[in-house]
């Protein structure tokens, strides 16, 4: 039996996240949202269509009105306006209207780039999201932030939309290279790190199943995650305030994200962003040094960075500065007040930001000390 956790929105139940080990349950929780009298379009990106485009199209011929997909091509550089306009296009010659249904199959891009054409196509149409990346599964999934990049710009243009139903088949993380399923590792620390210190003493317990890829492990792995993030979206689904908490790491990790021309999978660079984001905690005298250490650790496992190469600390602030996070000339700095327990700072000064950019650039001058 599936393990469910309903997401409220506006104090309404609003869809469910359903966690299952196989495609087979997708079919139900489609016919629960009438997909028998819609036409259901998937939009997917070539890598994942290859591994499961005709498995779950397969899934839906002949149960619905009409079952067809949309492929495009693989990776950030195409989670673009342009894109979009591709999707636009194929529904339009399918003949989608408003009553019917687009499915997000992949990861981040796909999933923001679908929820983005579902927001704005006629003015909006439901659409469901079938997490196919330990990030996306983990994060980007869930609570109804869609959109694209704009000019370089990573997610400059978007919408809030919600989506009718989150399928996670889990079994999908098992084909994700090393690199890809790590880097998704860092928003499931992120949740553990802003509210719930138990999961991440927990995290810490699992490390060697985590790694191994244990289904068990995974299951409640993310259903934990998922739940800070649902509890946390709930609560504010539009970043008013509460919700901006999930940009722990996010804000010195996006301008590394940009510095690096995003050749750093957006999981690393978080890891990298929560390691200065410690680091200026336990500078405060928030965190222990044991503590920063600890949390700076316990990415190494996981087969992510805890110093980058190469980088002028001078232009990771500019960037910082520059980020779509600040408000009113103030950077909405996430900072721990401890483990389990993260807060928003507007007082974070460019000394600051610079020592810990300082202290998670690695050089080879260090290296020989
Ligand atoms: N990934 C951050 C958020 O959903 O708000």
């Amino acid at each position: 039996m599936a393990q469910r956790l309903p997401v409220l929105y506006e104090r309404k139940p609003c869809y469910d996240i359903v966690f299952e080990t196989s495609f087979g349950g997708l079919w139900e929780e489609l016919a629960a949202l009438s997909a028998e009298e819609r036409r259901l379009c998937i939009v997917t990106d070539s890598t994942v269509d290859g591994l499961y485009g005709a498995e779950v199209l397969a899934l839906l011929e002949g149960k619905c009105r009409k079952a067809v997909k949309y492929v495009f091509p693989a990776g950030e550089e195409n989670k673009t306006l342009d894109t979009v306009r591709g999707v636009y296009r194929f529904l339009i010659e399918e003949g989608i209207d408003r009553k019917d249904l687009l499915l997000a199959l992949g990861g981040g891009v796909v999933g923001d780039l679908t929820g983005y054409v579902a927001a704005t196509y006629l003015r909006g149409i439901d659409f469901v999201q079938i997490p196919t990346t330990l990030l996306a599964q983990a994060d980007s999934s869930i609570g109804g932030k869609t959109g694209v990049d704009f000019d370089g710009y990573k997610n400059m243009v978007g919408a809030f939309k919600m989506p009718r139903l989150v399928y996670m088949n889990l079994d999908t993380l098992k084909t994700l290279d090393d690199r890809q399923y790590f880097s998704g590792f860092a928003e499931v620390m992120k949740h553990g790190l802003i509210r719930d210190a138990a999961f991440y003493e927990w995290l810490l317990e699992k490390m060697y199943e985590i790694c191994e890829r244990d289904l068990e492990t995974l299951e409640e792995m993310l259903f934990r995650s998922c739940t800070v993030k649902k509890l946390v979206v709930e609560k504010d689904p539009t970043e008013q305030g509460e919700r901006a908490l999930l940009n722990l790491g996010h804000t010195i990790g996006h301008a590394i994200e940009k510095y690096k021309n995003f050749t750093l999978f957006h999981g690393e660079c978080v890891a990298l962003g929560i390691v200065a984001a410690a680091f200026i905690s336990w500078k405060r005298e928030c965190l222990s040094m044991e503590e920063y250490y600890e949390i700076r650790d316990m990415f190494v496992p996981f087969y992510l960075p805890i110093s980058v190469e190469d980088i002028d600390p001078e232009e990771v602030l500019r960037l910082t500065k520059s980020d779509k996070k600040m408000e009113a000339g103030t950077i909405k700095f996430v900072l721990l007040k401890k483990i389990g327990k993260a807060f928003i700072d507007r007082t974070v000064t460019d000394e600051e930001i610079l020592a810990a950019v300082r202290e998670i650039h690695f050089s080879e001058e260090d290296a020989h000390e």
